[in-house]
């Protein structure tokens, strides 16, 4: 039964279908998160490779109407936020059609690129999406642990 558990989970894994992760929900405010998928990443907390290119997929409804969306991700190690470059921080250009209307539901989708230059340690990745009124669409974090 174990083994039986074990080798679906390695089959799900290898096969890449994304499974919802838990998170925590650091004040969205102007929308709710239905899901947030990071991938792959079959199990938690996330082993980051470096070198690797994540998929971000996070689903969510807003309750307001918004021109636009800028997205702000941070790594956070000892209560400290450290600003995350993306490549892309416009959310009107990640899956999102602008204007954000209020009550749809949305899927954004970015990656996540790890870089050969970080170090190995674990940390906290927070990915904010912002409204026009610099509001929070959805803020959420998860533990990764970095590694080569
Ligand atoms: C990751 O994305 C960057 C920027 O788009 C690209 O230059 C790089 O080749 C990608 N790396 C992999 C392993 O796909
Ligand atoms: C993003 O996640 C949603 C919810 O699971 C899913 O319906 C959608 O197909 C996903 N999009 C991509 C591009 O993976």
């Amino acid at each position: 039964m174990w083994a039986l558990t074990v080798s679906v989970i390695l089959a799900l894994g290898a096969a890449g279908l994304a499974e919802p992760l838990k998170f925590l929900d650091c004040g969205s405010k102007d929308g709710s998160i239905s899901e947030v998928n990071v991938s792959p990443c079959p199990v938690q907390p996330c082993l980051l490779h470096k070198g690797v290119n994540y998929s971000v997929n996070v689903t969510f409804s807003s309750k307001i109407e918004s021109q636009g969306s800028q997205a702000k991700v941070y790594g956070e190690m000892l209560h400290v936020d450290i600003p995350f470059p993306l490549e892309q921080p416009d959310g009107c250009k990640c899956g999102i059609t602008c204007p954000i209307e209020k009550g749809r539901s949305y899927s954004y989708l970015n990656k996540l690129p790890v870089k050969s230059e970080y170090p190995s340690i674990k940390l906290i990745v927070k990915w904010e999406l912002l409204d026009d009124e610099g509001q929070m669409l959805f803020c959420w974090k998860i533990p990764v642990q970095i590694t080569s």
